[in-house]
């Protein structure tokens, strides 16, 4: 009981690594950076932004802090590892050079091509016109297409074009019009892929890694996965098509040799290596990797991960995860996220939130965009919050967390209603 740690973020996923980190033996204090009213009761808040690489670096020297851990990407790409390595505080997160993963799709898929990963087929292109050329290929079969703008557009960043005239609008959008400024310099043109989405997380320390688990997210806004992408708007663990077989499938096939070849880039990978697979007919296919935990997949992970999540995250930080192993409980987990009317649109905040009190005790609230003024907790963003609720199987945890959602009320709310649907059926 003698560790400080500092969690870099603000969100849902901050809000449950927190809880998680908190209970830790080994811990004996959690700050955050900047954290929300959900973390400020787990842990220290303080008014850093996420991204203020400079600030943070001398928080945790004043404090003394054993341990770094970085929610987000941004402050990944921006290279906050690097600077906490050169200043020789541990962190567990990759350095600028290997979040490329996520950070660039045309170095992920370029490592993906060179060391035999399974993915979509796809080119790169500089120049609109050839993209046209090479989207008119698929198109005129009658095919969709996926167009990914390079860098990191906030999760906006992909478009799928069922005809030559979307992709022709995406390239344009992307390339010309610059919707996502120098992200879209270079652009992705894949094949479209069919089947189920899987999330597959796994902490590598560069050499070795551990798996953790699978999810699925619920990226749309609407049921039946309709209407705009949003950030995720439930999630739940392990999902039937995660046999183990298909686990050894994806360790054997995406995440061992995407370690190796990270290291033979000169650029070994340490931290979370989340990958967003489709499972296609012809197996799993890497979709995209992204350089930390999921957003809300993390606020079922943490739950159902038995014993301390501290040491992992410090061997992985350490370079040593050779000894080291996750337990995971058994039974479900199913979250489920409460949104701002008009989200992803434009959205009003301020909006009061109830109800919380009258949860059941082991119900658990993760606070994502929330606010506190004059002692009431007020929406602050498009994402509010998630109900967490365990339950032996997939369907008990479903119908706990929904006779949950309905205590909780503020004005404009919106959630999926069908959050592992899919499991049940
Ligand atoms: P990404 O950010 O690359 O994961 O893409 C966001 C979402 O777009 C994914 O979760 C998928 O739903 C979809 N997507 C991306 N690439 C493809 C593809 N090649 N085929 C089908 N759907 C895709
Ligand atoms: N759950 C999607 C993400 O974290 O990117």
């Amino acid at each position: 009981m003698s560790k400080r740690v500092l969690v870099v973020g603000q969100g849902g996923r901050e809000h449950a690594l927190v809880w998680k980190l908190a209970q830790s033996p080994e811990v004996k204090k959690v700050y955050s950076a900047p954290g929300n009213p959900g973390i400020a009761e787990l842990a220290e808040c303080v008014d850093i932004a996420a991204n203020d690489i400079e600030k943070l670096v001398a928080f945790a020297k004043e404090k003394d802090i054993s341990l770094t851990v970085v929610g987000p990407e941004v402050p990944l790409m921006e290279g906050i590892a690097d600077r906490f390595q050169q200043e020789n505080l541990l962190v567990f997160g990759p350095t600028k050079e290997a979040a490329r993963l996520e950070g660039s799709k045309v170095f992920s898929k370029d490592l993906f091509k060179k060391y035999g990963i399974p993915t979509a087929s796809y080119e790169t292109f500089c120049s609109p016109y050839e993209a046209r050329v090479y989207a008119r290929f698929f198109t005129d079969e009658g095919k969709s297409i996926v167009i990914k703008a390079d860098g990191l557009a906030a999760g906006k960043g992909v478009i799928i074009a069922n005809t030559f005239e979307e992709a022709d609008q995406a390239i344009e959008s992307i390339m010309k019009d610059k919707q996502f400024g120098s992200a879209g310099d270079r652009i992705v043109v894949e094949e479209f892929l069919e089947g189920e989405e899987l999330s597959f997380f796994a902490i590598s320390d560069g050499t070795n890694f551990v798996s953790i688990m699978a999810a699925q997210d619920h990226k749309r806004v609407f049921d039946f996965d309709e209407g705009p992408n949003t950030g995720g708007m439930g999630a739940y663990v392990n999902p039937p098509v995660y046999t183990d077989t298909l686990k050894e499938q994806i360790i054997r096939e995406v995440i061992q040799p995407t370690i190796h070849a990270m290291q033979q880039e000169g650029c070994p990978y340490q931290g979370v290596l989340y990958a967003g697979l489709m499972l296609t007919e012809e197996g799993p296919k890497v979709l995209e990797y992204n350089a930390r935990f999921g957003d809300p997949e993390t606020q079922v992970l943490m739950p159902m991960i038995e014993g301390d999540l501290f040491p992992i995250l410090e061997a992985a930080a350490v370079g040593d995860l050779t000894n080291t192993e996750v337990g995971v409980k058994s039974g479900s987990c199913v979250c489920v996220v409460l949104a701002s009317g008009g989200y992803p649109g434009p959205f009003e905040k301020g909006k009061e939130i109830q109800g919380l009190q009258s949860l059941e005790s082991d119900i658990l609230v993760f606070q994502a965009g929330t606010c506190e003024k004059d002692g009431k907790l007020l929406t602050n963003g498009g994402r509010v919050l998630a109900v967490v609720a365990g339950g032996e199987t997939i369907k008990s945890a479903t119908e706990r967390v929904y006779r949950e959602v309905e205590k909780v009320h503020f004005d404009g709310m919106h959630y999926r209603r069908d959050i592992a649907r899919r499991a049940l059926n």
